[in-house]
């Protein structure tokens, strides 16, 4: 198991470029993730998330720069890159007449597991993806999200330091999306390292600890949710709802210098402040209070990931 109070750089690119022809899939982009965090990867179709992956993976080479795992660059030294990566593909192959415990059997046989310990591990892995349930059939009989979940026993049967998951909730309906959801939980908490790439970003949120979003092979961003926010996104609104009347609190707050628009919306008040810390909207409420305003709701409203992908992504497709 991996030391989860290490700060160590799991995954780092150093000014990784992957030219096809005129395209750059992935343009000059350098960053660091830390030893046991969950990045999101996100970026409009053809923004070089896959290409990037593959890379991280060994299964391509980068055009310039260079992508380090655990500090080992994946050109130099890929040979011990591999065992502590488990790539889970967007679309793999499928073989006739293997079943799903042989299929991880073939990959546990490849990474060199032998004896007592093989059998341990594909078994460990089946119960943890589910594919227990499913050991005798056949690959060319399962369905997508079964698919998914072999995909992952793939990628887990070597237990890899570093995981790049590659649209791993694609097709899944919503129960087994929340299982992964649950998988992806109990992998951070071992302290393994995950960059997930996925498009279905409210439940990419709830994952991740941080983000990192690209366009046209270029790094737009990367960090926490909030912080991107908070870069992308100058003000923040607060709604606030009264058991007494909202327009008496529009013209209190009108009045004051670091509220930079109150309106009335039906039974509540929306209010605009800018971005600010807890504390600011805290003394906020006290003297809403303290005024005798009878506040019965006060909410400061995020923005979603998915705003601030909006907001950070052009929309041009490559
Ligand atoms: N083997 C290849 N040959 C030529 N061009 C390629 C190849 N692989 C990827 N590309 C191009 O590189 C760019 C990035 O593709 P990539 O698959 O990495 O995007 P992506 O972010 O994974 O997109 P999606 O969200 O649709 O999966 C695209 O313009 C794509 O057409
Ligand atoms: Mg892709």
């Amino acid at each position: 198991m991996v030391d989860p109070t290490s700060t160590a750089t799991a995954i780092e690119f150093r000014g990784l470029s992957r030219h096809f022809g005129a395209t750059r899939a992935v343009d000059n982009v350098s960053l660091a993730i830390e030893a046991g965090s969950v990045c999101g990867f996100v970026g409009p179709n053809g923004a070089g998330k896959t290409t990037a992956m593959r890379i991280l993976s060994t299964l391509d080479l980068p055009t310039h720069g260079d992508a380090l795992i655990d500090g080992m660059s994946v050109v130099l030294d890929a040979d011990r890159v591999r065992p502590l990566v488990g790539f889970m593909p967007d679309s793999y192959g499928v073989y006739k007449n293997v079943r799903c415990h042989e299929y991880l059997d073939f990959f546990a046989r490849a990474y060199g597991l032998v004896g007592r310990e093989r059998e341990r591990r594909v078994r460990q892995i089946m119960e943890f993806t589910g594919v227990a349930q499913i050991r005798e059939k056949q690959m060319t009989a399962l369905s997508k999200g079964m698919r998914q979940r072999l995909c992952l026993g793939r990628a887990l049967i070597h237990d890899p330091k570093v995981l790049i998951l590659d649209e791993p909730a694609a097709g899944l309906d919503p129960r087994a999306r929340r299982e992964l959801k649950d998988m992806v939980g109990e992998l951070a908490s071992q302290g393994k390292t995950l960059l997930i790439s996925s498009h279905i970003l409210a439940e990419l949120a709830e994952m991740v600890t941080e983000i990192c979003i690209i366009e046209q092979g270029r790094l737009r961003a990367h960090g926490r949710v909030d912080e991107i926010q908070r870069h992308v996104a100058p003000d923040q609104t607060i709604r606030v709802r009264l058991l007494d009347d909202p327009a008496r609190l529009v013209t209190w707050l009108e009045n004051r210098p670091a509220i930079l628009e109150a309106q009335q919306e039906s039974d509540h008040v929306r209010l605009r402040v800018p971005q600010g810390d807890d504390a600011e909207n805290a003394s906020l409420l006290r003297e809403m209070i303290e005024q005798g305003f009878q506040v019965v709701e006060f909410t400061v409203q995020q923005k979603s990931l998915e705003d601030v992908f909006m907001h950070v992504t052009d929309g041009v497709v490559q």
